[in-house]
């Protein structure tokens, strides 16, 4: 039987709404909630590339219950992952954000102007490869807690790679979007929206890969969209 694949990983969007109602929305940061909603008037669908804010709540209790100083974000977009990082880092605490696409950065940065936290973050406008690259011959390896990436699915095995570089160890990398709506467990006859079915198989090739890498502790959460943490053994 054909299956069809929804935007929630959760059984039904219902439950996904109630969880957001409940828990997530009256607890979010008010800039949170501007920099969301000033997503959605500008992105309209695609706002839905912002990590919901259940998942922004658990990155932010994360990184404090590992004392995170200092983290990499791969993939900015308008920055409701990293306003949520920000939020969670000490004062002198600081991120490297990376996004070539400049314009949706500044569409939040308002927001986290407002929150006080630019201190924190030096926005990089480029590909991540490349600045990652950099950090290694500049004798960055080993000095960050903390990568988020959230960014193109093609390259995430890319990323493991010189993020388990750039990472201490006993640090944490957390790759966003490895339950891709569900469809991971989907048959290529079943149905979904085209961008969904275009990203599907690179996700799966790196939850294969991540499951068989003895480098890394792994947990694979169900949290928005699917959440993998990686934590650093080696
Ligand atoms: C899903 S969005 C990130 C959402 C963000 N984590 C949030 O919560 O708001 C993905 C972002 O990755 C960026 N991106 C695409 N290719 C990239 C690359 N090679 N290096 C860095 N970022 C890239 C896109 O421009 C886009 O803004």
């Amino acid at each position: 039987m054909k299956e069809k694949f929804f935007g929630t990983i959760l059984q039904s969007d219902k439950l996904a709404k109630y969880i957001l109602e409940t828990s997530a929305y009256p607890r979010e940061h008010e800039q949170l909630k501007e920099l969301r909603n000033a997503t959605v008037d500008k992105y309209q669908f695609w706002s839905l590339m912002n990590v919901p804010a259940d998942e922004g709540q658990f990155l932010s209790m994360f990184l404090k219950i590992m004392n995170a100083k200092k983290t990499i974000e791969v993939g900015v977009f308008t920055g409701y992952s990293l306003l949520s990082t920000a939020l969670a880092l000490p004062d002198d605490g600081k991120i490297i954000a990376i996004d070539p696409d400049r314009e949706a950065y500044e569409t939040g940065l308002p927001f986290i102007q407002k929150a006080n936290m630019t201190h924190k973050i030096q926005f990089i406008q480029s590909d991540a490869t490349k600045v990652m690259n950099d950090l290694q011959a500049k004798g960055e390896e080993g000095t960050f807690d903390f990568a988020f990436v959230d960014a193109d699915k093609e390259n995430y095995i890319n990323y493991h790679e010189q993020l388990l570089k750039l990472i201490k160890v006993g640090g944490i990398i957390a790759y966003d979007n490895t339950l891709w709506s569900g469809t991971v467990a989907a048959s290529d006859e079943d149905e979904m929206q085209d961008y969904l079915r275009g990203c599907r198989g690179h996700i799966i090739k790196l939850n294969s890969f991540l499951a068989s890498d003895s480098r890394i502790e792994l947990a694979h959460l169900s949290i928005g969209d699917g959440l993998t943490l990686c934590k650093r053994l080696q």
